[in-house]
């Protein structure tokens, strides 16, 4: 029996394999993270189903992550979205850890040492590093990507760059 060519197969019953060559640059791996990002999400409305495959593939595509995933803005609060990883805390008000400092301070917040951040939350002891981009609708945060590393200094300028990108591709998505 002949497979179905895609156009004639629902996109939810489609199989995706977008993981990146292993000697990629990591500019062109957020290049193509990001189109990938885009392919999954275009013309679907439902923005948990959105995030909850942007956290799979940040899962594949980015390597030494510990947890992956979203908080949204929610009555006033983050409050824990789609990920990958361990159980994490649910409700962190603005301004308190990582994530609150982010939709606080509407800034992407880069941290080398999350024992160097006065109020990180750990919501796993194995976390050494994070990023943390704030995804904005007409200024306002909305939500935030979450990026935890078992690894000291994980993240650079290039990944905080790529995410900003993906963030503001997303944002009207979710
Ligand atoms: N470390 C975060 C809390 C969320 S977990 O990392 C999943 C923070 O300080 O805001």
């Amino acid at each position: 029996m002949a497979l179905a060519t895609s156009s004639e197969v629902p996109t939810s019953r489609l199989m995706f394999d977008f993981r990146p060559a292993p000697d990629c640059p990591k500019p062109e791996a957020y290049r193509q993270l990001r189109d990938a990002a885009h392919a999954l999400t275009e013309g679907e409305s439902d923005g948990v189903a959105n995030m909850a495959n942007i956290a799979a593939l940040l899962w594949d595509f980015l390597p030494a992550l510990n947890w992956a995933g979203f908080y949204r803005m929610i009555d006033g609060e983050l409050v824990l979205g789609p990920f990958i990883g361990r159980p994490a805390c649910i409700r962190i008000p603005v301004g308190y850890g990582v994530c609150g400092a982010a939709v606080r301070d509407l800034k992407t917040q880069l941290v080398r040492d999350v024992n160097a951040f006065d109020g990180h939350i750990a919501c796993d002891g194995d976390t050494k590093s994070e990023l943390v981009v704030p995804i904005l609708r007409s200024g306002q945060a909305v939500a935030v990507i979450d990026l935890d590393s078992p690894k000291e200094a994980r993240f650079d300028q290039d990944d905080a760059s790529g995410i900003e990108s993906l963030a503001e591709l997303i944002g009207p998505r979710i």
